[in-house]
């Protein structure tokens, strides 16, 4: 069994990968549902919500700007202030560790008349921010920053629609622009030529917004209003995917995971994971939420080498951690291969650096590039790792290490806890330690 102390984890070698799961609320989803149901009118309540510490952040900076937020186990239920309705913060805002918060968060409260400070945790104080700064400066916002880093200092009111290109493909910056353009006059476009991720969009329509989808642009008219609703969030399918490559990478090894996101923006992974050689079987049961769910299932069944194009980064850029897991898992000589993916370097962590440093303590042969890195597989062994903080990171390390011919001790482990608080028990449950 894993055992954690101190923020530490040690994985045993494992040789079963097997079961049934659910996995958390999917955080993307989790924070958009709270933040729309803030600006609505009326009480919404979110079933599924994020237990990770990156959505309980969005959650404590609403309480801070005046929402009466009520969580237990069963939903969260939000009293939404309508548009533009916060009120000031008597203390900065706080968003941890998460992008989504500080970013979504900043759309919004460029449109409120008054001054909000708003940082977060040393890893999330060092990440850019100009790309949100830019757009919602042209919409008429003033913000200060730490030379375009947090903490951001937004003094908020009198927006303007804006048409904006962002400078990298990106669903945080679309939705801050987007947020920001509900509150401001006229109409706001955001230009995607290459699709991200689209739950703003799917939230602002749960919630009886209107959004106008171009081919490859995205438009919402200022001053409309948004209306309570009852959603449930779907199982996130990042955090699947660890058990994914778990049972991709283990000989023998077949995991089911019931109740999760199908997103098709989310869902390009599956594909990657089919090119590597793993059986995959997807059934979409319905939509709860506003979001595609179902049922995914993997078998180990081959090892095949695998290139992640520029393009397809933007697709599956949060499961690039559990995919070098998978290759550091196959049998050596197998090759993993991402390029164009140089915003690996500005997430939680210098995840490229962080992830090479990691995989070759274990023994994976790993060339690191400016854009991304290329793993070959080769016989892992107990090793000690760092997370660097970084939750997937983390979590990849984790599912590599049951492959390791030794314990492997991952320093930083309670990071994983930012999306994915029980990783650790069902790690116990799906695996059957060695020598624990
Ligand atoms: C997210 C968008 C992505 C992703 C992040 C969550 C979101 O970031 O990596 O984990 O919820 O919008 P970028 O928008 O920076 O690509």
């Amino acid at each position: 069994m894993p055992t954690t102390d101190e923020g530490s984890a040690t994985i045993f070698p494992s040789s079963r990968a097997a079961g049934r799961i659910t996995v958390p609320g999917d955080k993307s989803i989790s924070h958009r549902f709270a933040i729309v149901a803030a600006l609505a009118t009326g009480t919404s309540t979110i079933r599924g919500y994020s237990t990770g510490f990156d959505c309980r952040s969005t959650l404590a900076c609403l309480r801070a700007l005046g929402v009466e937020i009520d969580w237990t186990p069963k939903c969260v239920t939000i009293v939404g202030r309508g548009l533009a309705g916060l009120s000031p913060s008597s203390v900065p805002l706080d968003a941890g560790n998460s992008g989504t918060t500080l970013r979504l968060l900043s759309g919004i409260l460029a449109a409120h008349g008054f001054k909000t400070v708003l940082g977060g945790d040393e890893s999330l104080n060092r990440r850019p921010m100009r790309r949100v700064i830019a757009p919602l400066s042209a919409m008429g916002a003033r913000i200060d920053s730490n030379i375009g880093r947090p903490p951001l200092v937004i003094q908020g009111g009198g927006l303007r629609g804006i048409t904006h290109l962002p400078e990298v493909p990106s669903a945080q910056v679309k939705s801050c622009v987007l947020l920001a353009g509900l509150h401001a006059s006229g109409t706001t476009t955001v230009e995607e030529p290459t699709p991200t991720r689209d739950h703003t969009e799917r939230a602002l329509e749960a919630f009886g917004g209107r959004v106008t989808r171009g081919t490859n642009s995205v438009t919402v008219d200022g001053g409309q209003s948004l209306e309570a609703r009852d959603v449930t969030v779907p199982g996130d399918i990042s955090s699947a995917m660890f058990w994914c490559a778990l049972a991709a990478g283990t000989p023998g090894g077949e995991v089911t995971v019931d109740g999760v996101g199908l997103n098709p923006t989310r869902t390009a992974v599956l594909d990657l994971l089919d090119r590597a050689g793993a059986d995959v079987t997807v059934s979409v049961d319905g939509a709860i939420g506003a979001e595609p769910t179902g049922r995914i299932v993997v078998r180990a069944s081959g090892w095949q080498d695998v290139v992640v194009a520029p393009d397809d980064v933007p697709g599956l850029i949060d499961e690039i951690p559990a995919l070098a897991a998978l290759a550091a898992m196959m049998p050596a000589g197998r090759r993993f291969e991402v390029r164009g993916a140089r915003e690996l370097r500005v997430k939680e962590s210098d995840r490229i650096s962080a992830l090479a440093t990691g995989f070759r303590a274990m023994g994976s042969e790993v060339d690191e590039f400016d854009d991304g890195f290329r793993l070959t597989a080769r016989p892992l062994r107990g090793a000690e790792v760092f997370s660097y903080g970084d939750h997937r990171v983390a979590m990849a390390f984790a599912i590599a290490a049951t492959r390791a011919s030794a314990v492997v001790t991952i320093h930083g482990a309670a990071a994983a806890a930012v999306s994915y608080p029980t990783i650790f028990e069902t790690l116990a449950q799906l695996t059957e330690p060695e020598g624990a």
